[in-house]
């Protein structure tokens, strides 16, 4: 399926403001627009409504945990989707209620969805069936809690993505496959229990440009709650098709919009449960598409460094003072990004630079990015589109410091809606036994 154009809606600072964030909370520094965020989320929701009028929208936090965006994703009609105990701890510190808070995970501690299920978290999304049983003794418990469960499904479908960021695929951890029969014997299962469950779940994938396996999984487990009630008289309420709409890291990435995504993902869904009587309500649990494109990283240049290079003669590093342990995607994924200078140019001609972080490892942070051929020391630059799966995925490697998230209200004025982390923090889970010699 080809996607539309989309204009570039990504977020980026002007000279002025990336100047204040940089003097007001140091470098480097995530920084992300709220007026964009929300408006990023109502037009989700617009086109969602728009196909589907009872349909929800899940806010992955996996994306971004930062509870200050917790506490807007909640304001905008978001639940909150957590992968973690530390995740939904977040989204109770944001002031958002157990009730509209689902959790996931392939290998949920027996202690995370305890204390998942004593705050009366809304949904719990089953993974295996070493979970179904363990719902079967916490039953008179998930019961008094009102808990809702859902099934994860495999719907064995292949999306075109990166292998790391790939979950739909029958060869997968995640939840229970439809093609050999596991889908099936776990609703079964539930049902001989007496466990409340509602429906079932999939997520394919993410940074999905062509959402084309989404919209397969999204009919397939459509598809499976239909035969679910011819089968065994399963009447699904609720059906969760997951996130993983792409977005603009660079201009080489078009991904489809919002609405024409949600009246294409409804449309398979309707289709595949006419006849059935069902109605479910549906479900979407993104993460990176509401969140992504209203972020930005400011870095601070250091080092300009011409070195002679293998096959294109020199390569000049622009080390900024951040890199891996702030955004480890282009490590782990290869991701790209578009990175420009915030300073004005006292130069107009451009040529490709490498602009490499400060840490002990060979990374080309961001390679061949075109920065006038004067960029200097004590330059800002911004990278765009780092809203989603940068601070949430942030370590302190070589003891650096996690960068503090600033937030633009829709006044214009910031806000520290993050600190950066503080020497004393990054040493104090350390233990010295006495007498170490
Ligand atoms: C179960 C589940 N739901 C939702 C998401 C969010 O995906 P995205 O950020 O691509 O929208 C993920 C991402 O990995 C996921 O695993």
């Amino acid at each position: 399926m080809t996607a539309a154009p989309l204009q570039d809606t990504r977020f980026r600072l002007s000279e002025e403001q990336a100047r204040e964030l940089a003097q007001a909370y140091g470098t480097p520094l995530y920084v992300v627009d709220e007026g964009h965020f929300r408006q990023r989320i109502q037009q989700y929701y617009e086109g969602f409504r728009a196909a589907s009028p009872k349909g929800e929208l899940s806010f992955a936090s996996k994306a971004n945990s930062t509870v200050a965006l917790l506490k807007i994703a909640y304001q905008e009609g978001c639940s909150i989707d957590v992968a973690s105990e530390g995740e939904l701890r977040a989204a109770l510190m944001a002031g958002v209620p157990a009730s509209a808070c689902h959790l996931h995970g392939n290998n949920k501690q027996e202690s995370e969805i305890q204390f998942a299920v004593e705050q009366g978290i809304g949904m719990i999304v089953l993974d295996n069936f070493e979970e179904i049983e363990l719902f079967g003794r916490m039953k008179a418990l998930v019961e008094e809690k009102g808990v809702k469960l859902v099934i994860r499904l495999a719907p064995g479908v292949d999306p075109v993505t990166h292998a790391k960021i790939s979950t739909g695929q029958a060869d997968t951890k995640f939840g229970f496959n439809i093609v050999d029969g596991s889908g099936e014997k776990a609703l079964k299962r539930t049902m001989e229990l007496g466990l409340p469950t509602i429906g079932f779940h999939c997520h394919v994938g993410s940074q999905l440009l062509d959402p084309e396996a989404q919209i397969s999984g999204g009919e397939l487990i459509a598809k499976f709650a239909a035969d679910m009630k011819a089968n065994h008289g399963f009447e699904t309420t609720y059906l969760n098709v997951g996130g993983g709409l792409g977005v603009m890291y660079t201009e080489k990435d078009v991904p489809m919009s919002h609405a024409e995504y949600c009246k294409a993902i409804v449309a398979a869904v309707t289709k595949a449960l006419e006849g059935t009587g069902l109605d479910p309500k549906l479900a979407q649990e993104p993460g990176r598409s509401l969140i992504a494109e209203s972020g930005v990283t400011l870095y601070r240049v250091g080092v300009v460094k011409t070195v002679p290079a293998k096959e294109r003669g020199t390569r000049t590093y622009v080390c900024v003072d951040g890199g891996l342990s702030d955004n480890p995607r282009p490590a782990l994924y290869g991701s790209k990004y578009t990175v420009e200078l915030v300073s004005p140019s006292r130069s107009a001609d451009a040529s490709p630079v490498t602009v490499s972080g400060k840490h002990c490892e060979t990374d080309k942070l961001f390679e061949d990015i075109q920065l006038p051929s004067d960029v200097q020391a004590g330059d800002l630059i911004q990278v765009l589109c780092t809203g989603a799966y940068n601070s949430s995925m942030a370590s302190n490697y070589n003891r650096y410091q996690r960068p503090a998230t600033a937030l633009i209200r829709k006044d214009g004025s910031f806000s520290l809606v993050q600190r950066r982390d503080t020497w004393e923090e990054m040493l104090a889970r350390e233990i010295v036994p006495e007498g170490l010699v």
